[in-house]
């Protein structure tokens, strides 16, 4: 089967120009000008006159079915990736989890099941330690050769996740020698749990004592401890769903000593704040951690995006429905299962940032696809319009406009934490490796076409 894409304007995030793609199968084969009139012929043609055409977007944080607070995460790999699909999103990376006295590779052979013959779009794997003791460490070099290479801890979550410091350092070590990466979630979870009991005590149970326990000076403390334990160990570091301008302050006077070291932000720390934590128990719908912080962080982190100081916008999608999860901590908002839905609004939501000027169209496809394709260890197969590249795809109209609302989206919860917010943008036709899988608003792909991607190390480590 081939595909022409013609008369579109490609957009990389290393410049834009006007031209073709030709696919073949599973991947680009051709890019050219006016490829038809030079004789290329191809089963499908695409008109793409007025449209971008982009890599599939690369969402590198998601929670597909996590068991969390009693209850899961509600979008399994099907209904997850297909609502990515809609949403110009053509692979995400998700978490595997490893329970604590589990080996890493039960809780990952989990993962696989849960994705192989269900997903709709390609997926890889992180790796959640829970446990940090001589067998995982040495199946940490098991699973980085299997092309799962990173490997998230939590300073945050006591009882749950979290990991004490020499157990971030021992993995950190590990790193060193099999060339993985390990993610951080950093806030001080221990701290947090008091000043959370704190405002119960105090009589604060609605969602915005979420907010006001997890303060962001413990997330910026956590971070500048994480920072310094991978400058010891020697190793890169690399921070997920970064909410806090204290955590910028140390993760910017990091790379400015020379530390590898990277972090994304999420479109809900961009566009939401606080005040909507604040809206009685209905703030439960935004109840997520690290929480949503005032206005002045998102400041901050928007500039950060624009300066390369965030390297990549992830969503750490992980829906929980309002009425009957989220309810159940009502009366606690300890007991609020934490996470949110945004799979399939990332694209346009950080386009829309294209669209008021803070970002290039080009710096849009570095943070929601090439960034991540790199230091995921997917790129030059994913995250790039190029001959040899995987034939991800979107054709992207710049001008369309619509609104974001849980009556139209396609991810399996009960509300959208954007409802009624106009966005300008939206994906036409998206490609995963050659199959259309979306077309004018109409799913045409199908079920088990993702396959699991088999990822390498990161760029630098490549280099190095
Ligand atoms: O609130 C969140 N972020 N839930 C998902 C788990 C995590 O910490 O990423
Ligand atoms: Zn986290
Ligand atoms: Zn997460």
């Amino acid at each position: 089967m081939r595909t022409l894409i013609a008369n579109g304007l490609i957009v990389t995030a290393d410049g834009s120009y006007p031209g073709d793609v030709l696919v073949d199968g599973e991947v680009i084969v051709q890019i050219g000008v006016d490829l038809a009139a030079a004789g290329v012929t191809a089963d499908e043609t695409i008109d793409a006159t007025g449209k971008y055409v982009i890599p599939g977007g690369i969402d590198a944080h998601t929670h597909m079915e996590l068991p969390f607070g009693g209850t899961f995460a509600k979008d399994t790999f099907e209904t997850g990736t297909r609502a990515a699909a809609f949403g110009g999103t053509t692979s995400i990376v998700d978490f595997a989890v490893q329970s604590k006295g589990q080996p890493l590779h039960e809780g990952l052979d989990v993962w696989h099941k849960k994705a192989e013959g269900n997903a709709v779009v390609d997926y890889g794997f992180h790796m959640i330690m829970s446990d940090v003791t001589d067998a995982t460490l040495a199946e940490m070099d098991q699973l980085v050769a299997e092309g799962v290479p990173d490997f998230k801890l939590f300073t945050a979550y006591p009882g749950v996740f979290f990991s004490p410091d020499d157990h971030i350092f021992r993995a950190m070590r590990q790193t060193k020698h099999n060339g993985g990466l390990i993610l951080m979630h950093a806030e001080n979870g221990p701290v947090i749990d008091i000043l959370a009991a704190g405002q119960v005590a105090a009589g604060v149970t609605d969602p915005i004592g979420h907010g006001l326990a997890r303060d962001s000076r413990l997330e910026g403390e956590a971070t500048s401890r994480v920072i310094r334990l991978a400058e010891v160990a020697g190793v890169p570091v690399y921070f997920v769903h970064m909410s806090a301008k204290e955590a910028l302050d140390a993760l910017m006077a990091a790379r400015n000593r020379g530390v590898m070291a990277w972090a994304e932000t999420c479109p809900q720390y961009l566009y939401l704040s606080l005040d909507d934590l604040g809206d009685g128990f209905n703030g439960a719908k935004f109840v997520c951690s690290p929480p949503l912080r005032t206005k002045d962080h998102a400041v901050e982190l928007w500039n950060a995006l624009k300066r390369d100081d965030l390297q990549v916008v992830g969503t750490d999608h992980c829906p929980f429905d309002f009425h009957g999860q989220k309810e159940l901590g009502r009366g606690d908002f300890r007991k609020i299962p934490n996470g949110l839905p945004g799979v399939e609004e990332r694209v346009d939501l950080i386009h829309q940032a294209v669209v008021d000027g803070r970002l290039t169209k080009e710096r849009w496809v570095q943070v929601v696809s090439t960034g991540p394709a790199k230091i995921f260890g997917m790129y030059p197969r994913k995250g790039v319009i190029a001959v040899g590249a995987d034939a991800d795809i979107v054709v992207y109209d710049p001008n369309r406009s619509h609104v974001l609302s849980a009556s139209t989206h396609h991810m399996d919860v009960d509300y959208s934490c954007y409802e009624g917010m106009a966005v300008q943008g939206g994906s036409d036709v998206v490609l995963s490796r050659g199959m259309v899988v979306v077309k004018d608003g109409e799913f045409t792909g199908r079920k088990g076409h993702g396959m699991f991607v088999k990822r390498g190390l990161a760029d630098y480590a490549r280099l190095g």
